[in-house]
């Protein structure tokens, strides 16, 4: 275990912000240096959201997991970036790996695993939980389980806690020895102690099909009387236009009860069509469902050049989430309308055209919408000089692909995926210096993913079609940074 020290790390971070690099984002949360990867402990505490989120210091590599923090009233202004837990025992030698947030007796407390491994890399996980203190650092604290239970692998981490009729829970992610992903329950007892319910019996598992080798991240949502299991399977393989991405995020609604430890739901569905986003986490707050994801994917370490430079990959922008009739609909949370510096559309109010473009700056919003009348095949593009990343829609098909093969460094390729727009088409994209979000008809889907301009040219933003479009309408903003500012504490 390398010894880690809180204050000169908090010290480098603040002197790399605000970031020189051009590929380091303006409006998305990212290090200075290290890597980081899934959100962690979401939670709202005394009037802010707090974000935490795995965070190797010392390195582009995954290891030396530890927790970094920000926190912010409005998504716009975050409190200075800082280290808020880091391996330290015999338990979490190995990684303070994923958890939760959550707000008990006044304090904001965490459950996270402790990953430890033996000298055959054998683990021994352990779920553990802290408390925020106001010197912003993480006090550990009780160890709640101590280790896998009987007939799962040392693959058994991420608790998630919520509360059921009056009761405190939590779910992790897990696999069985016979290599099936699955999510297990625990319940809080009178004595505040956990006890073990079992697996939770999905669809999938009751019909013995498996579903991929590990679940990671599990959560659970309520949407009115609806439940939302997310998690992220590994394993699936790819089909014609789902599960393109090496791991998969996504969720089942339906229902669930820890009385028959059972869920009724639908299938399976992807929370992101695109290429870099994992592990999601999701804050409620005021009946609102506030998701944040990693940008970015495990064991696809080529697609990211940045880790050249120090540092790799970020998290999403926060997006609201509403579940209709099934399905999960995303969209950016309003507080990030406080961006908006300009609004600096050019040729975007058009009617009986075939090609509409916009500058994008330094960082842009785009929100469009396109009544499609002939056309039957749109192009959204955007253009780095002679390289460029192409949305391209075909009406008949309702086929939607994202082409990255027009870039020349980081990730490549296509994602395929169904999408229903009929004589309407509306997208809202967000172009920061390396990440891209794309909302489309109104928050049915979703993607992103990076891109690594070769050459210091901003974007353009161009929408190409190949018969006249009846009109096009829409505005183009310029985006401000996410400002950061020093606090006592938290
Ligand atoms: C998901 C994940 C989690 C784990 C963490 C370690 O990306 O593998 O399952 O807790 O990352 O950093």
């Amino acid at each position: 275990m390398i010894e880690i020290n809180k204050q000169e790390i908090d010290a480098r971070v603040k002197e790399g912000i605000p970031f020189t690099h051009r590929w380091h984002n303006r409006f998305h949360l990212e290090m200075p240096f290290g890597l980081i990867n899934d959100p962690n402990g979401l939670a709202f505490h005394n009037g802010e959201y707090h974000i935490f989120y795995q965070w190797n210091p010392l390195g582009c590599v995954h290891k030396n997991k530890s927790w970094g923090h920000v926190h912010t009233r409005d998504f716009v202004n975050y409190s200075m970036p800082e280290l808020a837990m880091w391996p330290t025992d015999e338990h979490d030698k190995d990684g303070c790996y994923s958890g939760c947030g959550f707000v008990s007796g006044g304090a904001l407390r965490v459950f996270y695993t402790c990953n430890a491994k033996d000298e055959n890399g054998v683990r021994t996980p352990a779920q553990r939980l802290g408390t925020l203190r106001s010197n912003g650092v993480i006090h550990k604290e009780e160890i709640a389980v101590p280790t896998n239970e009987k007939g799962y692998t040392g693959h058994f981490r991420d608790p998630y806690v919520f509360y059921r009729h009056g009761k405190r829970y939590f779910i992790l992610g897990a696999q069985t020895e016979d290599e099936r992903g699955c999510v297990l329950a625990y319940e809080e007892t009178s004595e505040g102690t956990w006890k073990f319910l079992g697996e939770l019996k999905t669809k999938m598992s009751e019909i013995d099909e498996k579903f991929g080798y590990m679940w990671e991240c599990p959560g659970l949502l309520k949407f009115g009387s609806h439940d939302v299991l997310l998690c992220c399977p590994q394993g699936l393989e790819a089909k014609e236009y789902k599960y393109q991405n090496l791991y998969q995020s996504g969720y089942f609604a339906g229902h669930v009860s820890f009385d028959s430890m059972e869920m009724y739901h639908g299938r399976f569905q992807e929370l992101d069509k695109g290429f870099d986003f994992y592990a999601p986490q999701v804050f409620s707050h005021e009946g609102r469902h506030i998701l944040i994801g990693w940008m970015g994917m495990p064991d696809r370490d080529d697609d990211y050049p940045t880790k050249e430079h120090g540092w790799v990959f970020s998290l999403t922008l926060p997006r609201v989430l509403t579940l209709r009739q099934g399905h999960i609909y995303s969209k950016p949370a309003k507080e990030l309308r406080a961006l908006r510096i300009q609004e600096t559309a050019v040729d975007i109010d058009a009617a009986e055209t075939k090609q509409v473009s916009a500058d994008l700056g330094e960082g842009a919003e785009v929100l469009l919408d396109v009544t499609m009348g002939k056309a039957q095949q749109l192009d959204f593009e955007i253009v780095y000089g002679l390289e460029k990343v192409v949305f391209h829609y075909d009406r008949r098909t309702q086929v939607m692909v994202i082409d990255r093969d027009g870039m020349k460094l980081g990730g490549r390729g296509q994602r395929r995926f169904k999408l229903y727009a009929d004589d309407n088409f509306s997208l809202q994209l967000f172009v920061d210096h390396t990440a891209v979000e794309a909302f489309f008809q109104h928050g049915d889907e979703t993607a992103t993913f990076f891109v690594f301009p070769e050459k210091n040219i901003l974007p353009e933003f161009r929408l190409v079609s190949d018969e006249p479009m009846e009109s096009v309408s829409g505005r183009v903003w310029e985006l401000d940074s996410f400002r950061f500012h020093e606090t006592k504490s938290s």
